[in-house]
């Protein structure tokens, strides 16, 4: 069995105390609520939706206008740590911790007026995630974690599901830009997991989904294709509320990997199971 993510043991490698940790992930939180609270000025009154080249990649004014004030905040409060941000990339000093922005997941809900779509603020110690903030404003809740003090929805601790059997199961997953060019579009997955649960959710945004799992609402996600922005923070959340975070197979996890496999303990190894044993649908059954 691969070690799982323990965000407790990041955050020893990383030498961080308990105090440092409260502090830090204080800070994600307040930037997370900055970037939300920015969203929901444009939400509803967007002034420009552009392609970024792929089929429904999208970034609109909020994205960019979200970013700058969570990376103003988090220059002045952690001017240190360099940031990977989606809209702008790379900045700061690299180093061992670095900040990974989502100003905006779920752009493609924002610009439609699907109200799920969040603010993630993760923090990754050598490519692993250790704490975080997802800020989902339409429904005035703030995700966040430390290492040492497990995961939350505003004040109130939260834990993941005490789900353990697959048919009892509600999940969620995604499905990534690339999935026109690629085989490996997560369609074959879909299918075979819908048959074999309650049901599977498409939210939109997957720091929600994860954060979702956090708090127990659905019991496992797995998606391929992702980004460090859309993981970061999620990750932590899971893995802090008691969820098993890792990948489909047996690698540890690791935010540039881009596929996560987070549940409730018990649902883990029948995920990764039913995962491996599905094959890639034929592109003529989805009309290609
Ligand atoms: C996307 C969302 C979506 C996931 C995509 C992501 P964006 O992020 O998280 O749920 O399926 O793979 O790229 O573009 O809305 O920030
Ligand atoms: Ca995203
Ligand atoms: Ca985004």
């Amino acid at each position: 069995m691969a070690p799982m993510l323990d965000c407790r043991q990041v955050a020893l490698d990383a030498e961080l105390d308990d105090s440092t940790q409260q502090t830090l992930a204080e800070v994600a939180r307040a930037a997370s609520n900055l970037g939300a609270a920015v969203l929901m000025q444009h939400y509803g009154r967007l002034s420009s939706i552009e392609s970024k080249g792929r089929v429904g990649d999208l970034v609109t004014n909020a994205d960019v206008a979200a970013e700058k004030v969570v990376l103003d905040y988090l220059r002045e409060h952690t001017p240190t740590i360099s940031i990977l941000a989606e809209e702008s990339g790379s900045s700061g000093t690299p180093g061992s911790l670095c900040w990974c922005v989502d100003p905006l997941d779920g752009t493609t809900n924002f610009a439609h007026g699907y109200p799920f779509f969040a603010t993630s603020v993760g923090l990754i110690w050598k490519g692993k995630p250790l704490l975080g903030s997802v800020a989902v404003p339409f429904l005035n809740e703030t995700y966040w974690c430390s290492p040492n003090q497990g995961s939350f929805v505003n004040d109130a601790p939260i834990q993941v599901s005490d789900c353990s059997s697959l048919q009892d199961s509600l999940l969620v997953t995604g499905f990534a830009y690339d999935r026109h060019e690629r085989i490996d579009n997560n369609y074959a997955e879909f299918c075979w997991l819908t048959h074999r649960c309650r049901g599977v959710r498409r939210g939109g945004a997957a720091a929600v989904d994860l954060a979702f799992v956090a708090t127990g609402r659905l019991d496992g996600y797995w998606e391929r294709g992702l980004a460090p922005w859309d993981l970061a923070a999620g990750a932590a959340l899971v893995a802090c509320a008691g969820g098993c975070v890792g990948d489909y197979k047996d690698s540890a996890f690791a935010v540039q990997e881009g596929r996560i496999l987070a549940t409730s303990p018990g649902l883990h190894l029948p995920l990764k199971q039913e995962l491996s044993r599905v094959t890639a649908l034929e592109p003529k059954l989805y009309g290609v």
